[in-house]
């Protein structure tokens, strides 16, 4: 027995697994109607794509740090800023995500623990103020509130 908590990326299955975690998100990107926003976003290949979000989500998910290796740090929300995100991009993102976790009949608890984190980081990315945003647009924001 060993004292330190096995990380998601044991969890998952190690190197092949994040593999084909990416490999399935990738296909569905690349393949629903449904996500057509975020895929002209990329180019035609996807092939530097599906290696980067590997190296990244190895580091991510507590494995070898292997886009750190090769890229330095991440700083993941200035790399998507030449992106327009919104919260149609980052759902469609989640959706795409979400269908590849599912594939993967990942255990339950853990599956729920990275579809928060996965959330949690797609939110960040977005970078296009949105009429509905908290504190965003809106001129007129409801009764003033009290006190
Ligand atoms: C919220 C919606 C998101 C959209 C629309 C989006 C879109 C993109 C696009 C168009 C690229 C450039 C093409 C490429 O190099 O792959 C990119 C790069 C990347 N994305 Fe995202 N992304 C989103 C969320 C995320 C999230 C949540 C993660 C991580 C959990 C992530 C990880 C990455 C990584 C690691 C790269 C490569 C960065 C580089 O080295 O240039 N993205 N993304």
């Amino acid at each position: 027995m060993r004292d330190t908590p096995a990380t998601p990326y044991e969890l998952i299955g190690g190197e092949e697994k994040v593999r084909e975690l990416v490999d399935r998100f990738y296909d569905h990107m690349d393949e629903l109607d449904e996500v057509k926003t975020i895929r002209k976003l990329h180019a035609k290949s996807l092939r530097v794509s599906r290696e980067k979000l590997f190296l990244f989500l190895s580091g991510w998910l507590g494995g070898p740090d292997l886009y750190a290796q090769k890229y330095g740090h991440p700083m993941l929300r200035r790399r998507h800023l030449p992106f327009s995100i919104g919260k149609e991009e980052r759902d469609q993102w989640m959706h795409c995500m979400t269908r590849a976790m599912e594939d993967m009949e990942l255990d339950p608890a853990l599956r729920n623990h990275l579809e928060q984190a996965f959330l949690k980081t797609a939110d960040h990315m977005r970078n296009r103020p949105e009429k509905d945003d908290d504190g965003g647009l809106r001129i007129f924001t409801g009764p003033a509130p009290k006190g």
